[in-house]
């Protein structure tokens, strides 16, 4: 079953496919390196459709962000009102703490929209790309770390994974389902 949207309390998590630079959140999330230098991939794009300043603004508020976090700077020419740059870790095959890089990229991704006020928020698929992490296994601990913040003390009302490629975007559809349908099949304590 291919899940696109998940109602998480009164919040939403969404899957969508396209091209986040045009996606119009409150805050986008760049998948950056620890130099905060640029590259290809989502950092080039953004780069590049949101214009210089938003290096600039790395260049002058910061020096580099440690894999499994992030930093904030506005969001130049996007429809955005701010990016946040999250490092996930380059995948080495899974021994090398990668899943609690990865989660910890998005919870410091999470943590700034709720400190910046953000009521939406779109995120590609990080470290998923140039960094080779696995697909499913990206968008598994992905969607649960996001699932996870919609469900706590959040201002955030909407989160959505803009995939950029078909294929991307339906794995992460069947990943999103494969958790509903697991959980559907927990047997619920039934009220008397
Ligand atoms: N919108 C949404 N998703 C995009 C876009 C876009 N415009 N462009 C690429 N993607 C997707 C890729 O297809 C991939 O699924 O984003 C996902 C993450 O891929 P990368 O951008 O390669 O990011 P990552 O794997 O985290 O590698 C980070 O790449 O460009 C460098 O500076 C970056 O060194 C860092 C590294």
């Amino acid at each position: 079953m291919a899940v696109t949207e998940l109602r998480v309390g009164g919040r939403v998590l969404a899957l969508a496919q396209g091209d986040i630079t045009a996606f119009a959140a409150d805050a986008i999330v760049n998948a950056a390196n620890s130099a905060l230098a640029g590259g290809g991939g989502v950092d080039g794009a953004i780069h590049r459709a949101g214009g210089p300043g938003i290096m600039a603004e790395l260049r002058a508020r910061y020096s580099g962000c440690p894999t499994g976090s992030a930093v904030a700077t506005g969001a130049g020419r996007l429809p955005a009102k701010w990016v946040f740059h999250a490092v996930g870790p380059i995948w080495r095959g899974g021994g090398a703490g990668e899943t609690e890089l990865l989660a910890s990229a998005y919870r410091a991704a999470l943590r700034l929209g709720d400190e910046h006020g953000a009521r939406t928020i779109a995120f590609p698929a990080i470290s998923a790309g140039i960094y080779g992490y696995p697909l499913r296994e990206a968008a598994t601990i992905a969607l649960s770390t996001v699932r996870d913040h919609l469900a706590g003390e959040t201002i955030l009302e909407r989160a959505t994974f803009v995939l950029f490629s078909a294929d991307t975007f339906a794995g992460s559809a069947e990943v999103l389902g494969a958790t509903v349908i697991a959980e559907a099949g927990v047997p619920r304590r039934v009220r008397p």
